[in-house]
């Protein structure tokens, strides 16, 4: 590993509770946090699984407001709806059960309520090709906890995004939205279906390659996506083969949250970039998004002779006898077939005549900053998403 010349680097100022069981333990936590008047928010699986009623149970003294029914990327009139709520509840809190977008809605919200205004003025802003605005969000933030069920480390993050109407992305970042308390429990992942969980451990997976050869990364962040690679590598296929499995979710759900770590200082590059705007235009889901494009985001970036280099460290991490950028690369590629997750763009409905816009929005994404192969336009892209397709 070579040091970087410069880094600085944050830990999140959470608490992490792990072990079956965690949840049950929340009211204690909460009033720690002295939270007393939390709102709960969950997409429509969630809402309807076990975990969320043990969470109803677990927090059944204090005074709860509920949002259920989170779409998947935190539509913004979702987010409006959210921020009422809390607003007109007196809030001071928020616990967010699933994925990633109940926990970018919670950030979202909470900024929204401390920042004011409109949400649009507040996320930052990548001018190509190597500027990045990030607008100052100065006010206190309520509280989040979160309870993951998905391997997407979003709970880690001070960051999240969130869909426009039109299809646009608004992404914010502020430390101060750092989840205060992430749950682990392992049993409240088992009614997340394996093909979404296993596809959003392609998400985690990638925040540790993305990490690991970032323009932004460090020491720290360096030894954790090491580690983390190599427990995914083991507990992604073991999700696979027994998905009734508690210790292979949690190990899943640990790495993640590693993932998380990494991601909240090293960032994300092209292929996070990518992901993105194929989300959002073409709605194409941020698991299967990041399933599909990962190894093509790798061989984007082996053009690079220093990603080349950090890829070739992966190797061993990632499972593989050699050490070079092409045997990490082929690593990703077979662990893609033992989980089952999907290859291909078209198999997703992506048209291909799609291809060219979701290469123009990737030049507008922040990722181009923090990735290692510069970018000089959309026409860099396009092949990459082509092979995907
Ligand atoms: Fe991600």
């Amino acid at each position: 590993m070579i040091l970087p010349k410069h880094f600085s680097h944050r830990s999140p100022p959470s608490k992490l509770i792990f072990g079956e069981g965690a949840i049950d333990r929340l009211a204690g936590e909460l009033e720690e946090l002295g939270i007393k008047r939390p709102v709960l928010v969950a997409g429509t699986r969630t809402a309807a699984a076990r975990v969320f009623a043990r969470t109803l149970a677990a927090l059944s003294g204090l005074a709860i407001a509920q949002q259920t029914g989170m779409p998947e990327h935190s539509p913004i009139e979702h987010v409006r709806q959210l921020r009422d709520l809390a607003r007109s509840h007196g809030a001071d809190g928020f616990v967010a059960i699933g994925g990633g977008s109940a926990s970018d809605a919670c950030k979202a919200a909470a900024l929204w309520m401390a920042e004011g205004g409109e949400l649009e003025q507040h996320g930052s802003r990548f001018v190509p090709p190597d500027q990045f605005h990030a607008p100052p969000v100065p006010a206190p933030k309520l509280p989040i906890i979160a309870i993951p069920t998905t391997l997407s480390g979003a709970e880690v993050t001070g960051g999240g995004s969130v869909r426009t109407p039109d299809g646009r992305k608004i992404v914010l970042v502020d430390p101060k939205l750092c989840a205060r308390l992430v749950v682990i429990d392992p049993t409240a992942s088992l009614e997340v279906p394996a093909p979404i969980f296993l596809a959003s451990g392609m998400n985690g997976l990638a925040h540790c390659i993305e990490g690991y050869y970032s323009r932004v990364r460090t020491p720290i962040t360096s030894a954790l996506a090491l580690e983390a690679m190599r427990m995914f590598m083991e507990a992604l296929p073991a999700v696979a083969r027994d998905p009734g499995s508690a210790q292979a979710r949690s190990q899943a759900l640990v790495a993640a949250h590693l993932g998380g770590q990494v991601l909240v200082n090293a960032r994300s590059g092209i292929h996070h970039a990518t992901c993105h705007c194929l989300g959002a235009a073409a709605g194409v889901s941020h698991g299967d998004a990041n399933s599909i494009m990962l190894p093509h985001a790798m061989e984007f970036n082996r053009a690079d002779p220093a990603a080349q280099a950090d890829l070739a460290e992966c190797a061993a991490a990632l499972g593989a006898r050699e050490s070079s950028a092409d045997a990490a690369i082929e690593r990703v590629r077979w662990l893609q077939h033992e989980i089952g997750v999907p290859t291909r763009l078209r198999d997703r409905g992506v048209p291909r005549a799609v291809l060219a816009q979701v290469a123009a929005g990737v030049m507008a994404e922040k990722g181009l900053y923090f990735n290692p192969r510069r970018v000089a336009g959309a026409q860099d892209v396009l092949p990459m998403l082509e092979a995907a397709w």
